[in-house]
Order: structure tokens, then C-alpha cells, then sequence
């Protein structure tokens, strides 16, 4: 008999039940033969730190944690890497042998990692990065690109105060301009990012032309609902680079994974469509 615990890791929000990551984890744990579940832990406010700390006794080798708690749980946690410190905002946590919470944001590395599967010769030092947005999935976004050697991040958001805030929290290589003049952002650009809403069902469009683009840039949207958004099909017919957000959610998953697990997983097709089919 073996004194040893099945590995249980999950995710924590609040609602939770429209999370895609148990589909992700559990077509990784079958593909790969593992032992281990990986279940949605709906958690109240109240009650988020007494659960979160009560989970390694329960055999939790770790958790992903999302809306409404990625901020909040960098003060709980007891070590948190540089890159989510960064963010201000963790989506990956890993319990410690002695109960301790670490904390790290995979969404970045999940973001860079889509692109550079899915276009292998993209390369961010290749030219300037345009961000629509200034959210927390912008800020995973930016930090991400910068650390990837992008040569400058033009942001426009809606409200350019919420520009202003991330361009003096990220530095020189970032500069805001007005939502306005949007269209006119991308004569330059080697990557374009959606990080706003727009364009998800039940959202308004995004009304953005990529007319100024230049032939080779890539345009990418962490919407993935509907899965190829308007402001890819317009990339597409202008002939430039489309990659959908879906990859950045896989991504973001594989180092979490690799850690509660132990065995480094693969995003491929196949994953894609059983999480597409759910
Ligand atoms: P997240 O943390 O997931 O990025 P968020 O903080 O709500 O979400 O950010 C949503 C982004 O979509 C913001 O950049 C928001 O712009 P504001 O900062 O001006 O709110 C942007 N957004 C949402 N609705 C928009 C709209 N109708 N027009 C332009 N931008 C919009």
C-alpha cells in the first residue's frame, strides 16, 4: 500500500463554472496517462484565504487562480516570481512541501509561446509592438513583449489615463496615444494586439482598420469567442499574419501543469479541438 496522495490541482474563482481549464488539465492528465485530477473550486471572497491555505492539506499540489482573485493573491502568497510581481497579478500557483504559496503569472510566457508556435519566424525585436487596451490582460501583454525585446509598445486605450498608468509602471519603451487615432498606429508595427473586449460575443466590434499595416506584420486577439474575430478575418485579407487567442489560454496552462504534475505537455490540434468542443 502506498502512503502517497494522487496529485489534486484546480482552479479558483468566483464564478467558476465557465472555466475552459479543467478541460485543458484533464485532456493533458488522460493523454498523458498521470495520475491526478484537476477540478473547478468555485470560492466566495469571504472565505478565499482560509481555502486557499486549507488546500495543500487536502492533497493540492496547486492551483490556477482567476477572476475574481489574480491581484488579490500575490499579498497572501509567501514568494511570488518576478514576472507576476511585474504583472500585478498571478494565474499559477504552486503549494510548497511545507504548506508555503508561490505565486507566478503564466500569461505572458502563454501569450509569447502561442505566437511563436504558431509563427515560428515571428521574432518581437523585428519591430514596434501596438497594444489595444489597458487591462490586466495588457499588462501580461506588455511585460511580456518587452521582456521578449520588442523596441517599443504603442498603447491606445479608451481611457488614456489607464495608458498613462502602465506606461509609467512599464517604462521608456512604452508610448500612449489617443484611442482616435488608432488607424493611424500601425504604419510601423511588427505586432498588433487586441487586449480589449471588443469584439467578443455580446461585445460591440472592434472597429479598427488595419489598412496601415505593413505586409509581414502579425495581428493577434486573446478574444477567442468567436474564435476567428472580425479583426482577424480583416488581418487575413489584407494578407497579413492571424493568430487567434485561443493558443494563449493552452499556453498559459503548460507551466502549471509541468509543475503539479511533473511531464511538460504539448498544446496540439487535438487539445485545441476538445477544448473548442466544450
Ligand atoms: P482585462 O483585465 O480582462 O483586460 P478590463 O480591465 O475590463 O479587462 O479591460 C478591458 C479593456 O477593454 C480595457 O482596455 C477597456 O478600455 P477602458 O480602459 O477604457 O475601459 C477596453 N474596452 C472595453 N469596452 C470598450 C469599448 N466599448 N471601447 C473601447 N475599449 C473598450
Amino acid at each position: 500500500m502506498t502512503t502517497e496522495r494522487i496529485p489534486l490541482a484546480g482552479v479558483v474563482g468566483w464564478p467558476i463554472s465557465h472555466s475552459k481549464s479543467p478541460r485543458i488539465h484533464g485532456y493533458w492528465l488522460k493523454k498523458y496517462g498521470l495520475e491526478g485530477y484537476y477540478v473547478p473550486v468555485g470560492i466566495r471572497l469571504q472565505e478565499f484565504e482560509e481555502t486557499l491555505r486549507s488546500m495543500p492539506r487536502l492533497g493540492f499540489v496547486g492551483v490556477n487562480v482567476t477572476i475574481p482573485y489574480k491581484e488579490s493573491v500575490l499579498a497572501i502568497a509567501n514568494s511570488v516570481t518576478d514576472r507576476a510581481a511585474l504583472i500585478g497579478a498571478a494565474n499559477t500557483i504552486s503549494f510548497r512541501a511545507d504548506g508555503g504559496i508561490h505565486a507566478d503569472n503564466t500569461d505572458g510566457i502563454g501569450f509569447i509561446n502561442n505566437l511563436k508556435q504558431e509563427e515560428p519566424d515571428w521574432d518581437a525585436t523585428a519591430g514596434t509592438a501596438v497594444v489595444l487596451g489597458a487591462g490586466g490582460a495588457a499588462r501580461a501583454v506588455i511585460s511580456s513583449l518587452l521582456a521578449e525585446g520588442a523596441p517599443k509598445v504603442i498603447l491606445a486605450n479608451r481611457t488614456r489615463a489607464r495608458g498613462e498608468v502602465l506606461q509609467s509602471h512599464f517604462g521608456g519603451r512604452v508610448e500612449v496615444r489617443n484611442w482616435t487615432e488608432v488607424h493611424d498606429l500601425f504604419s510601423d508595427a511588427a505586432t498588433i494586439v487586441n487586449t480589449t473586449s471588443l469584439g467578443m460575443v455580446g461585445q460591440p466590434p472592434l472597429e479598427v482598420s488595419l489598412a496601415k499595416a505593413p505586409f509581414g506584420a502579425l495581428v493577434t486577439d486573446i478574444v477567442y469567442n468567436p474564435l476567428k474575430t472580425d479583426f482577424l478575418l480583416q488581418a487575413e485579407q489584407r494578407g497579413l499574419l492571424a493568430v487567434d487567442g485561443l493558443g494563449m489560454l493552452l499556453h498559459q496552462a503548460v507551466p502549471g501543469f509541468h509543475d503539479w504534475f511533473g511531464q511538460r505537455p504539448e498544446v496540439d490540434a487535438a487539445l485545441r479541438e476538445a477544448v473548442l468542443a466544450s
